[in-house]
């Protein structure tokens, strides 16, 4: 018999959670009004809102924890994220920040100005909010692939390279640089093809643009490219993340992801002049070149991470966990994006609920009826997310509406899967009962899905 999948860690510590009444919950959601930010953690059963800061760390991380350098100046916990740094991503000159957004605020501050345009695979939201906060414009020029959740496409979060050399060529001077995310978050977790990469730092030459990686979920990247591209099968994760890194200039990081940290971010580079750029921002924003808004424990915890988490065994106990909701849903006929993505699986709320309005914010509607159902918390990653147009201040529909569950990484077991895909079974049952979605009452205006206000219909 062939040996079942098992995950490759055993749990030292616990944390209770605690389950509560459909009544509980139809309160609870009311008071927050309709908004899943907006309930405490302790309403909420299985947590699935985000991947981000909410994994566990492992021994090796707690005791480095202990270990941790407090110094304002030249901690050797600088130093042992540094040497980490160069290791596994290959990049000389790094800035620590205390997440991904930091980044991205300190890195935009020195690239970014009124006017330019930033070509990529579906930016973040927070990446296209800083982006848009300056007056510029973030161009999506993902492959179509990825719009469409039932066509099967290995690497769905590739970058179409007609429409990048589109954008460049009409618009080449107002371009200060092409951002790839690996792996593609709002298409789905989407992985990039390394051939991709390639191809997109060729056409950033032959225009003489950088190439920035958003790199949240890189070792997941790596390791569907070990997976599905055959060139790579027998490389080591590591091998093939210092190979994807070298298609890029510099990057930024939210450690919360696959470095698995409760807390922080950096941004690396090749060039001495930018990273002196960039000091001036992260020390005005952030903190000294040496912290920049992480403890030296934290530095140190991150070091371990980066290692722990391109791991072959750590990567594969993380992405077949996601796939194992992926088929679960799949067998109880829920529509989602296939193939799996690295850290969540995405619900297709336009093909969940093709009776209702897409006016009515479909994902938000599912979200709030799975956790009705079950005390189940996912997010909404659809037109709420996607914010007005800034200038026409009209709703923008994004070609995919979709609830996101993501999995914290070594947090949850598979009978917590089993309770999820459960839960969405019983949605997907009743769907039919489900005759309206919501409206907006209060709204933000950027980043606007954090604080908005909602009222049924
Ligand atoms: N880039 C990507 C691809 C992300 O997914 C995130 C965060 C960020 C940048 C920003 O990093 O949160 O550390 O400031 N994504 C989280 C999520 C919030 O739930 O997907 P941050």
């Amino acid at each position: 018999m062939i040996l079942p999948f098992a995950e490759s860690f055993r749990i030292k510590m616990v944390e209770p959670i605690h389950k509560s009444t459909r009544e509980d919950r139809e309160k609870w959601i009311k008071e927050a009004r309709y908004n899943l930010f907006n309930l405490k953690s302790e309403q909420v059963f299985v947590d699935l809102l985000t991947d981000s800061g909410t994994g566990a760390m492992s021994d090796r991380q707690w005791s480095e924890m202990m270990l941790g350098d407090e110094s304002y100046a030249g901690a050797s916990s600088y130093y042992k994220l540094k040497n980490a740094i160069r290791q596994i991503v290959g990049f000389e000159y790094f800035l620590p920040t205390h997440q991904g957004r930091a980044a991205e605020n300190v890195l935009f501050s020195v690239l970014v100005k009124s006017g330019d345009i930033v070509p990529g695979n579906s930016h973040f939201d927070t990446t296209k909010g800083h982006i848009e906060f300056r007056h510029a414009h973030a161009v999506d020029c993902t492959i179509d692939e990825a719009f469409d959740t039932t066509a099967y496409h290995p690497f769905k979060g590739n970058v179409d390279l007609n429409k990048l050399e589109d954008v460049l060529k009409e618009n080449g001077e107002k371009v200060p640089f092409i951002i790839v995310t690996i792996t593609n978050n709002t298409a789905g977790g989407q992985p990039v093809d390394m051939v991709n990469l390639k191809q997109v730092k060729a056409l950033a030459e032959k225009y003489g643009k950088p190439v920035i990686f958003d790199s949240a979920r890189f070792a997941e990247n790596a390791y569907f490219i070990k997976k599905r591209n055959p060139d790579y099968a027998d490389k080591t994760i590591k091998e093939i993340v210092l190979e994807m890194f070298s298609y890029a200039d510099a990057m930024t990081m939210s450690s919360k992801k696959d470095a698995i940290v409760n807390m922080g971010g950096f941004i690396a580079m090749r060039d001495k002049n930018l990273f002196q750029q960039a000091s001036v921002y992260n020390i005005m924003f952030e903190g000294f070149v040496t912290y920049g808004g992480m403890s030296g424990r934290d530095m140190n915890a991150l070091a371990a991470g980066l290692d722990e988490g391109t791991e072959f065994s750590t990567l594969e106990t993380r992405v077949e966990q996601v796939a194992y909701l992926g088929k679960r849903l799949v067998e109880y006929g829920v529509p989602v994006q296939e193939p799996f993505g690295g850290h969540a699986i995405f619900v297709d709320a336009t093909r969940f609920f093709p009776h209702i309005p897409k006016e009515q914010y479909l994902a938000q509607t599912l979200t709030v009826e799975t956790y009705l159902e079950g005390g189940v918390r996912g997010v909404e990653i659809g037109t709420i997310l996607a914010d007005r147009d800034p200038i026409t201040h009209l709703d923008r529909f994004p070609k995919l509406e979709l609830m996101r569950l993501a999995i914290p990484r070594r947090t949850y077991t598979n009978n917590h899967i089993e309770y999820v895909a459960a839960t969405l079974a019983n949605v997907f049952e009743r769907r039919h009962q489900i005759k309206t979605g919501f409206k907006i009452v209060y709204e933000a205006p950027i980043l606007r899905h954090f604080t908005v206000e909602l009222e049924r219909i």
